[in-house]
């Protein structure tokens, strides 16, 4: 193998562009743009992700030996476009209409080449941001990025590896087998770049039609629907289901709309006069048959029980936990970064199966321990909330200190460590409440100022799981991420009301002690009091806002009075 590579890898989407640091195998950072720029789901050329990621890494931009990133947006002036389109372009410049960055990917469909290098100036791009000329710039397939982290960190000798998305290098869906050492591309890699007329087959898109027809904002609120879902009827399923098909033969979501337009139409016209509840239970059962019927048949044919999921689709815990649930599957894997966040981190695991093959790249392979991939603030958390007036600290006994403020009745946020990586706060930037009470969904939508219509979810001790929860060997890997849901059992459904859905499901996130001691600690010491082995776990964050990343971000969050207290590793600060 070749000696050791620092690696910048990133996303430039059209929305949750990211970046990650790998030094070779080991990923050192990853984050996402929204997190630093402080405006959900940004996109663009995430160069504060890229420069936040190389920090923590310790590196400068002249450190970089190679470069991962996916074919997506870049300022038009480092794609080689077609004399014709630089001519047309010029007109839109001299017009004032044209628009700064362009897709890569179209691209390379428009000039019938998946060989991405041929059309992008990489030597200027290399100049102009203060990179060494010279160092290795890789293209990786979207889908492909979105697969290979699924598969990357399990040990499974088979699986299935499955993704779907919106849309993403020409497809929505694609779908590789582990066998015997080799990895199958059956469907959606760079073959599929080229094809002339895309397939307009995404049920995540219609998902987010949907989402858009109830009034929410599209690629951002799908959560919402998936929570509404179990307050309604399905009766619209037939309605959504007519426009798509599954192919008996070949496995695949089909459907005849032509255009993006079509389907927002169709979707448009089948919600119009019914309420979100209706919608909602409607398009998630649509989503969930086809999904399991594609993955069922596709097991079947790849003869395999693990299963590795990603792309934005397999956000929607429901999905997942249906697959789960009915599905021949003896383990479940989903991505934490599911969405195309994930993509930087995909993007750099992407370009060392390609330097190593795939044999060396397999030898790699590790279970995800955390996702704890963003800064470490360390003390300065202390030092900037000790030294702002009108806050009280209180030294020593932190978990005691926050289970006897949470017994109080008050909620408070733990702001520890590395901030996440991916969607969820998962201990380090996550808010902590009682989980007994019915109203606290009430009470933290109102104090947070949002309007989710799942529970907030629950986190639980490794060794309290299986008695709470229907945990499996099938869903416990996906749960330490948050990306499933499962049945809550009987016996606790009324006593954690506060994290029961109405359909008696939760989407606990399990944790261990050695991945986060603090949080593991306080929900220790709740249970030791309270008989409750569970604690409400949802997003440090405000309204429309991403995760709180930095001190001061919290710090406000305290002063606002969106939370009661913040514990840290040293302290519990309250306001005085
Ligand atoms: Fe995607």
């Amino acid at each position: 193998m070749a000696c050791n590579l620092r690696i910048l890898a990133f996303h430039s989407g059209y929305h949750d562009s990211a970046a990650a640091a790998f030094d070779d195998y080991r990923c050192v950072a990853a984050v996402q743009q929204e997190r630093i720029s402080r405006e959900k789901g940004s996109g663009g050329l995430p160069w504060l992700a890229i420069d936040e990621v190389l920090q923590i890494a310790g590196w400068t931009r002249r450190d970089v030996d190679a470069i991962a990133t996916t074919r997506s947006l870049f300022p038009a002036s480092y794609l080689r476009n077609g004399l014709f389109k630089e001519i047309d372009y010029g007109v839109r410049r001299w017009l004032g209409t044209d628009q700064s960055q362009r897709e890569l990917g179209r691209l390379c469909g428009r000039r019938h080449t998946s060989d991405s290098l041929s059309l992008f100036r990489g030597k200027q791009f290399l100049e102009d941001n203060g990179f060494r000329p010279g160092i290795p710039l890789y293209f990786a397939n979207h889908h492909e990025a979105h697969a290979l982290p699924a598969l990357f960190y399990t040990d499974w000798d088979d699986a299935l590896v499955y993704t779907a998305d919106g849309f993403g290098d020409n497809v929505s869906y694609s779908i590789r087998s582990l066998s015997g050492g080799k990895l199958n591309c059956y469907y959606g890699d760079d073959r599929q770049l080229l094809v002339k007329h895309a397939p307009k087959n995404s049920l995540a898109l219609a998902y987010g039609y949907a989402t858009k027809a109830c009034g929410f904002r599209m690629n951002r609120h799908e959560g919402k629907l998936t929570g509404l879902a179990a307050r309604g009827q399905p009766t619209l399923a037939a309605d959504f289901s007519r426009y798509y098909r599954l192919g008996d033969k070949d496995g695949l979501i089909d459907t005849d709309f032509k255009t993006f337009t079509a389907v927002e139409q169709a979707v448009s016209d089948v919600c119009r006069g019914h309420d979100r509840e209706t919608i909602a239970a409607s398009i998630q059962a649509v989503v969930e048959d086809f999904i399991c019927r594609a993955v069922s048949h596709w097991l079947k044919v790849t003869k395999t029980r693990n299963l590795a999921l990603a792309g934005g689709l397999f956000s929607n815990v429901r999905v997942n936990q249906r697959l789960a649930e009915t599905l021949p599957v003896d383990e479940m894997f989903v991505f934490p970064a599911m969405g195309d966040d994930g993509l930087a981190v995909g993007a750099a695991l992407c370009f060392l199966r390609e330097r190593d093959g795939l044999t060396a790249w397999l030898s790699q392979r590790r279970r995800l321990d955390d996702v704890y991939l963003g800064r470490d603030y360390g003390e300065q958390i202390d030092a900037c909330l000790s030294t702002a007036g009108g806050i009280q600290r209180t030294n020593g006994a932190v978990a005691q200190t926050t289970v006897d403020l949470i017994r109080a009745g008050k909620v408070g946020a733990i702001y520890t460590g590395r901030m996440e990586y991916g969607p969820r706060a998962l201990g380090d930037r996550s808010i902590l409440a009682s989980p007994s009470d019915p109203q606290i969904n009430d009470v933290l939508n109102k104090r947070l100022d949002r309007s989710e219509f799942m529970p907030f979810a629950p986190y639980v001790l490794e060794e309290d799981a299986e008695r709470v929860f229907e945990i499996t060997p099938r869903n416990r890997y996906a749960a330490r991420f948050m990306t499933i849901a499962c049945a809550v059992r009987p016996e606790w459904r009324e006593r954690i009301a506060g994290v029961t859905h109405v359909d008696g499901t939760a989407r606990p996130q399990i944790v261990r002690d050695r991945d986060n001691p603090l949080f593991a600690s306080i929900l220790r010491t709740f249970r030791d009091a309270t008989g409750l082995p569970v604690l409400i776990n949802t997003s440090f964050n405000v309204h429309e806002e991403p995760i709180i990343n930095r001190p001061e971000e919290c710090l406000q969050a305290l002063t606002d009075g969106r939370v009661d207290f913040v514990v840290t590793q040293q302290a519990v600060y309250t306001r005085g």
